[in-house]
Order: C-alpha cells, then sequence, then structure tokens
C-alpha cells in the first residue's frame, strides 16, 4: 500500500489506542521500516519483543519472528499483518520430522542448536537457539562432550563450522531467497564494481560466501559498512535491507547483489506484510500468534538460554 499521510496516521493513532509497539525486520518495506519502532535483525528483535512493556507487538516480519515474541512475551498480544508470512527455512525442518530423527538417534545424545528460523515445535526440541548475528558464540559455548546437531539451515551451519572449528552434523535446509545467488552472478556484479566491498548473509551458499568480504548478520552489516573504508558495497542479501542501509549509512552507495535471474533478491514471505495490513491488524487485532501452552513453556528455555549467552 502507498504510505499515504492519512494511512500513515491512522496507523500512528491505532498504535497509541492499543498501547502497541511496532517491530520490524530488516527485510520490510521502506514504508513499513518508516513507521516502526524499532527496526533490526533476528537477535535485536527478540530482544525488543522481551523486553517492551507495550500490551500489543505488532510485528511486520515473518511468523517464526512473531513466534518467538510470543513465547517470550505470553501475556500479550502478538500480531502478524499477514498470517501467511512463512519462511523457506522453517518449512524444511517439520517438527515431527525432528523429533523422529531425534528418537531414532537417541543413543546420540545430540545437543540441538536451532537457528531462530524454525517453528515453536522444533525450538521446544532444541537446547539452544541461535540467529545469525550470535550463532559463533552459540556454537563455541555449547557442551563439548556432546555432538551437536544443527537445524535448519545448512548454509548457515557450515559456515558456523568454519568460524569455529567444530564439527556438527547438518539438517539439509536451505533459504530460498539467499540459495538463488550464484557464484557467477556475485562475480558479475563485481567486475562491474570492482571497488565495491561484498557484504553476505551466511544462508548464501559456499561458493557465494568465497566471494564475500565479510559474511555476517543483517544487523551486523549496518556497523560494517558503517566503519569500513569502501564507499560502495554489494549487499547479498533480501533487497529490504537497502533500505536500512541507506537510512543509517548516508553518503555511501549500496548495490543490491543480482541472483541467477533477476536484479536482486527479495523474499515473498516478508513483502506480503504491507501498510494496508498492519493498519487491519492493529485495529482488529488479527491475525493472532497463539500456540498451545506446553510447546510454549518448552520453546521458551532455549530461548532465553540464547538471550542470556549473547548479552
Ligand atoms: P537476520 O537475523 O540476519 O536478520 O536474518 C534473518 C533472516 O530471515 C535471514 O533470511
Ligand atoms: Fe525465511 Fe529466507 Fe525469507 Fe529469511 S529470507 S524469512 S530465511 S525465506
Amino acid at each position: 500500500a502507498v504510505a499515504t499521510p492519512t494511512l500513515v496516521s491512522e496507523i500512528l493513532r491505532l498504535k497509541n489506542e492499543r498501547n502497541a509497539v511496532i517491530l520490524a525486520h530488516n527485510y520490510q518495506s521502506k514504508e513499513i521500516q518508516e513507521i516502526a519502532d524499532f527496526v533490526g535483525d533476528s537477535l535485536g528483535l527478540a530482544y525488543h519483543a522481551k523486553e517492551t512493556d507495550a500490551d500489543v507487538i505488532a510485528f511486520c516480519g515473518v511468523h517464526f519472528m512473531a513466534e518467538t515474541a510470543k513465547i517470550v512475551n505470553p501475556t500479550k498480544t502478538v500480531i502478524l499483518p499477514d498470517a501467511n508470512a512463512g519462511c523457506s527455512l522453517e518449512q524444511s525442518c517439520p517438527g515431527p520430522q525432528l523429533e523422529a530423527f531425534l528418537k531414532a538417534n537417541e543413543a546420540k545424545n545430540y545437543y540441538v542448536i536451532a537457528y531462530i528460523n524454525c517453528s515453536g515445535h522444533v525450538k521446544a526440541l532444541s537446547d539452544c537457539i541461535c540467529t545469525s548475528g550470535n550463532a559463533v558464540k552459540i556454537v563455541n559455548a555449547a557442551p563439548l562432550d556432546r555432538p551437536i546437531l544443527f537445524v535448519p539451515d545448512q548454509n548457515l551451519g557450515s559456515w558456523v563450522m568454519e568460524q569455529t572449528g567444530r564439527k556438527m552434523d547438518l539438517w539439509k535446509g536451505a533459504c530460498y531467497v539467499h540459495v538463488e545467488f550464484t557464484r557467477d552472478s556475485i562475480q558479475g556484479i563485481k567486475d562491474e564494481y570492482p571497488d565495491a566491498e561484498v557484504v553476505a548473509h551466511p544462508e548464501c551458499t559456499y561458493a557465494v560466501r568465497m566471494l564475500a568480504d565479510v559474511v555476517c548478520s543483517t544487523e551486523k552489516m549496518v556497523h560494517y559498512c558503517q566503519a569500513s573504508q569502501a564507499s560502495t558495497f554489494i549487499i547479498v542479501t533480501e533487497s529490504g535491507m537497502l533500505h536500512r542501509l541507506e537510512r543509517e549509512v548516508p553518503g555511501k552507495r549500496f548495490i543490491p547483489g543480482p541472483t541467477g535471474h533477476c536484479a536482486c533478491a527479495d523474499c515473498r514471505y516478508m513483502k506480503l506484510n504491507t501498510l494496508q495490513k498492519l493498519h487491519d491488524s492493529l485495529r482488529d487485532l488479527t491475525p493472532q500468534v497463539t500456540m498451545p501452552e506446553d510447546i510454549r513453556a518448552r520453546a521458551e528455555k532455549p530461548i532465553l538460554r540464547m538471550l542470556e549467552l549473547s548479552k
């Protein structure tokens, strides 16, 4: 939806009326980022969701992020503008499948580290959660006497293995957006902008990560580009990230990393949220995120462990 002054002021009015806070992920549209109280990566959003004293959390991101907010803040009303905003990583590791795998491999006594991009059910089966911003820290803090099973992203998992030297068994999941960047598409844009630095998300494949100057979470991309001497950056992640960078790192140039078939990469789930849907969800307090209390309580423990470990 177009950010008309009326729509924006109606959202702000409803936000006050509901005592709501608007949290938005770095991949949301420019209009949503501009109206949000906080824009950040999964880790920053989890901290904010835990600490807010608002009654309603309007979560502009995807379902697992809003669900995480509900898990750590069960008494709050958590709304997601579009209930269909899922995630291919979450889909690549269904809870019942992980449960069956762990049962079949009980003898291994796995320490399960789940990337936050997963369902509440998967979180409830895990020992610790991580995000791309703290995965190295979380893996380094894992007990040395147990094998690690890392779910669901094999690309983030293999990047963490490279960084820590710790061997892990990896679930074979992937983000459908980040695997669309190819060695050729990134090499091509590097040739076009030879002075640019390449900044990539760890959900990219090994072949793409090899071409990057830095591999990091979306939040760390902001700090990296602020501190770097370079003036042009090729951003190899979802295109919403460019709005955040353009706002917070003025005077520098950001080029979206092209995929094998497109000039930039959009996550179709992240882009389901619109200003109009945000407005309607604040007005109607729906769609709301809910979950069974037993799963919520079990899923909370590994999230709190993560928040504690990554302080
Ligand atoms: P960040 O935690 O780095 O923001 O990543 C979230 C995500 O969904 C990446 O695709
Ligand atoms: Fe999930 Fe990938 Fe979209 Fe992130 S970009 S929400 S990992 S599908």
